[in-house]
C-alpha cells in the first residue's frame, strides 16, 4: 500500500475544499492509502509515499505553520528526497504561498515536485476543483508506477 499524505492548512475554508478534491482524486487510485490532515509532526512525514502540501497566502507568505514544520524537519535532518511532492492553495491577489512551499519541497528536501502548483482565487470553482482532483490521481498513478 502505497500513502499520501495530503497537508493542508485553512481559515476560510478555501484550501480546505481544494484539500477534499486532491485526496478524492489521490484515493481514486487501487493501491493508494489517503490521509487528509491539517497537523503532522516532522517525523511523521517519513511514513508517507508522497506529500501534497496545500497552502493559502496570509500576508505575502505560506502559513507560519508549515513554515515551523519545515524548519524543524530540516533541522532534525528529516530525509524527503525523492519522495513525490504536489502544491495548491487559494489566494487573494498575489498568491506566493504555493511557490515558497514548492521552493522549500524541491530546494531543501529534494522532493520531486513535477507539477506546477494548483492556484485558486477565492473560492475555489469547479474548473480548479478537478483540477485538483486530477493532481491527487496523478500522484497516486505515478507512485503505482514507481513500485
Ligand atoms: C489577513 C489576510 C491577509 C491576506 N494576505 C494575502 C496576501 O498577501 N496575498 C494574497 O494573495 N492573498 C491574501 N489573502 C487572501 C487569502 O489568501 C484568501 O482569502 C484565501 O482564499 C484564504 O484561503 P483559506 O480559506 O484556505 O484560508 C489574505 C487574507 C487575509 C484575511
Amino acid at each position: 500500500m502505497k500513502k499520501v499524505l495530503v497537508l493542508y492548512y485553512s481559515r476560510s475554508g478555501n484550501t480546505e475544499k481544494m484539500a477534499k478534491a486532491v485526496a478524492e482524486g489521490a484515493q481514486s487510485v487501487n493501491g493508494v492509502e489517503v490521509q487528509l490532515n491539517y497537523h503532522v509532526e516532522p517525523p511523521e512525514l517519513l511514513g508517507f509515499d508522497a506529500i501534497i502540501v496545500g497552502a493559502p497566502t496570509y500576508r505575502k507568505e505560506m502559513p507560519v505553520e508549515f513554515k515551523n514544520l519545515f524548519d524543524e524537519a530540516a533541522a532534525e535532518g528529516i530525509n524527503l528526497k525523492g519522495k513525490i511532492g504536489g502544491v495548491f492553495g487559494s489566494y487573494g491577489w498575489s498568491g506566493e504561498a504555493t511557490k515558497l512551499v514548492q521552493e522549500v519541497m524541491q530546494s531543501t528536501f529534494g522532493m520531486q515536485v513535477t507539477e506546477p502548483p494548483i492556484d485558486a482565487k477565492y473560492i475555489p470553482d469547479q474548473k480548479a476543483l478537478d483540477a485538483c482532483r486530477n493532481l491527487g490521481k496523478r500522484v497516486s498513478e505515478s507512485l503505482m508506477n514507481h513500485v
